[in-house]
């Protein structure tokens, strides 16, 4: 793919230390393998909300999927139905609503950007419910997007501004090129609607996502809704006291604060607020199968995975979505019997190294206090 567009896909806000920290704290964290288990045969499936999913991670929403190849979203809808996990479109995908409904079945999710005006964020929301969306995604961690300094050195727009620079390098790109001027440069296509103002302007607040929308949100929303974008353990409650679902974990892929905390370290803490059976979702930094492993093991219930999917469709479109799919779920899999997990819900704290010996000791200390005394 052309260099702006890599740029817009791998790009974070800032230096992208918070981009590069995600990463290298999941290499920190060390698994505990475990022998002589009955782990055989494996389980990667699960039940998140209700609903059934045959693996325990999925498609995090991103806007302006087609950029990575041309009919991108369709391919991730199709991957999405035939491996049977969760997508989520989000409001700026470069297909629309109803189009990425039928395409990727029931269990498609709708991710909900607030950008003024709000009564054309909540044509949307009625979008999504009268075409079939029965889980809702609202982001609240973009109340400004940051500045990515790679698109602003790129001269990255939307539509293409295309000068000297954007022209070469679309040119050294002639397969995405040629390919993405047939099928038309991908546009926001939700903000598209014939006879209607409105329009997605990328720059502009979305902070009219505040707590009265949301609790306005709760009251419309009669679907699941999880609330994106968190990290902070008191907004973490709140939003649970709200009524909502459940609660996303994550940092945006470092794509908006700077100095964030990795996403990995604040999923922990965000469990223990909310205690052990309100359901997480987490992404931010998952590059691997044990990755989401340890995620599992930190406390998430299901975990989503962003710009990993958007390299393998640019790499080798559906085909490199789908071995890249299965390279994932196979390496959860061998994890698993590694660490002596059958199944996903027996992935546990204590499949990390160094919670082992201190759950020993707590199982030690529940049995045999006075043992733990002397
Ligand atoms: C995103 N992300 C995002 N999130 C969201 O709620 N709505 C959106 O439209 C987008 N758009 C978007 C575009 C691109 C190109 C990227 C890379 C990301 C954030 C996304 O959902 C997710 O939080 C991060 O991508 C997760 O981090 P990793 O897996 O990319 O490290």
């Amino acid at each position: 793919m052309p260099r702006l567009v890599f740029d817009f896909i791998e790009g974070a806000a800032g230096r992208e230390v918070a981009a590069a920290r995600n990463q290298a704290r999941f290499d920190e964290i060390c698994l505990q393998a475990r022998v002589m288990e009955d782990v055989a045969t494996r389980a990667l499936s699960l039940e998140f909300l209700g609903e059934s999913y045959r693996l325990p991670f999925g498609i995090a929403p991103m806007g302006l999927c087609n950029l990575s190849w041309p009919g991108a979203d369709a391919l991730l809808a199709n991957a999405a139905r035939s491996f049977g996990i969760p997508l989520c479109v989000s409001s700026a995908a470069s297909s629309s609503i109803e189009e990425m409904r039928d395409l990727a079945g029931d269990k498609v999710w709708f991710q909900l950007y607030v950008a003024p005006p709000v009564e054309q964020s909540l044509d949307l929301v009625e979008r999504a419910r009268r075409c079939g969306y029965e889980t809702l995604v609202l982001t609240v961690d973009v109340p400004q997007v940051s500045r990515r300094v790679r698109d602003l050195r790129n001269g990255f727009t939307l539509p293409f501004s295309i000068g000297g620079k954007q022209f070469f390098d679309f040119a050294l790109h002639p397969r995405w090129s040629l390919t993405t001027l047939l099928r038309g440069a991908p546009r926001p296509r939700n903000f598209l609607q014939s006879g209607k103002a409105n329009r997605f302007d990328r720059s502009a607040s979305r902070a009219a996502a505040d707590w009265d929308f949301l609790d306005r949100l709760r009251d419309l929303w009669k679907g699941r809704l999880i609330v994106k974008g968190v990290g902070s353990s008191a907004d973490a409650l709140k939003i649970k006291q709200l009524g909502v679902d459940a609660i996303y974990v994550s940092n945006h892929g470092g794509r908006q604060l700077d100095s964030a905390p990795a996403a990995i370290d604040l999923l922990p803490k965000v469990r223990a607020a909310v205690g052990p059976s309100y359901p997480l979702v987490f992404d931010s930094g998952v590059r691997a199968g044990e990755d989401i492993v340890k995620a599992l093991a930190l406390g998430a219930d299901l975990v989503m995975i962003g710009r990993p999917f958007l390299y393998a469709l640019g790499a080798e479109g559906g085909r490199g979505l789908a071995s890249l799919i299965r390279a994932f779920s196979e390496d959860v899999s061998v994890a698993m019997a590694q660490i002596g997990a059958a199944t996903i819900a027996d992935i546990r704290p204590d499949a990390l190294f160094g919670e082992e010996e201190t759950a020993e000791d707590d199982r030690a200390a529940f049995m045999a206090p006075a043992r733990k005394r002397a």
